[in-house]
């Protein structure tokens, strides 16, 4: 893909662990209003990360509020028990962690096989070669840059040179794969992920905890808009 249709294929996924679920409709709608292309619904289990959040029947009420594709990252063990579930509730995009499973070929295979895109998200810790004989199965590679578990904090540098990594690799295998990238992404950093090669930005306490979200992502798409992704 040339720089240009990346760069037009650039996504905005706000992550909702930043928003206030006592207003949740409310949350959506500002972040649609300002130009999200996707919801980021992070489900956690405390065993595989520190913290809990929602499972299936979230998603599935949460479904009900907005047409905006849902990217469900699973940061739980055992994640083919669930993965099934989380597609009836209405994920579009189901992301697993390479850590939480020994079979990660047969669970991208699975995913695909609901009908879902299929993602692989890999620690600050795990190195890229990990994936290399996973490529042609991959719809999304997620590359953490915080470990996961919380929401605002800072991001890792070193995602960057995983980012570069991975698009080299994908580049030649898997084309239209995509790059994500999750933790500690706000103005201050998207135009450098984007020329490493990400193309779904996930941002939560940059989006949420901003005095105007709308705008905050306004601006963020034109940072994006005026990045040139590495060729
Ligand atoms: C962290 C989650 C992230 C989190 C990012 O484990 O996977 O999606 O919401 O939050 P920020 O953008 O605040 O770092
Ligand atoms: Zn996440």
């Amino acid at each position: 893909m040339s720089p240009a249709a990346r760069r037009r294929t650039v996504k905005i996924a706000p992550s909702l662990l930043s928003a206030d679920f006592a207003d949740i409709a409310d949350q959506i709608r500002m972040v649609e209003s300002g130009g999200a292309d996707e919801l980021h619904l992070d489900s956690m289990d405390g065993v595989f990360v520190p913290n809990f959040t929602w499972g299936m029947k979230i998603v599935k009420d949460l479904r009900k509020l907005t047409q905006l594709p849902f990217d469900c990252h699973l940061m739980i063990v055992e994640p083919e028990k669930y993965v099934d579930a989380f597609r009836e509730a209405g994920a579009d995009v189901i992301t697993f962690h390479y850590e939480a499973t020994p079979h990660q070929h047969r669970l991208l295979r699975h995913v695909r096989e609901t009908g879902a895109k299929a993602g692989i998200a890999i620690n600050p810790g795990t190195p890229v070669p990990m994936l290399v004989d996973l490529i042609e199965e991959i719809d999304r590679v997620l590359v953490m840059s915080v470990n996961p578990g919380f929401g605002g904090q800072s991001f890792i540098e070193r995602a960057l040179a995983k980012i570069a990594e991975v698009r080299t690799v994908l580049d030649k295998r898997n084309p239209a794969c995509e790059i994500e990238v999750d933790g500690g992404i706000g103005l201050e950093n998207i135009e450098r992920a984007v020329k490493a090669g990400a193309n779904v930005l996930v941002a939560g306490n940059s989006v949420f905890g901003a005095d105007d979200p709308p705008e905050t992502l306004r601006e963020m798409r034109r940072r994006i808009d005026a990045t040139a992704p590495r060729a």
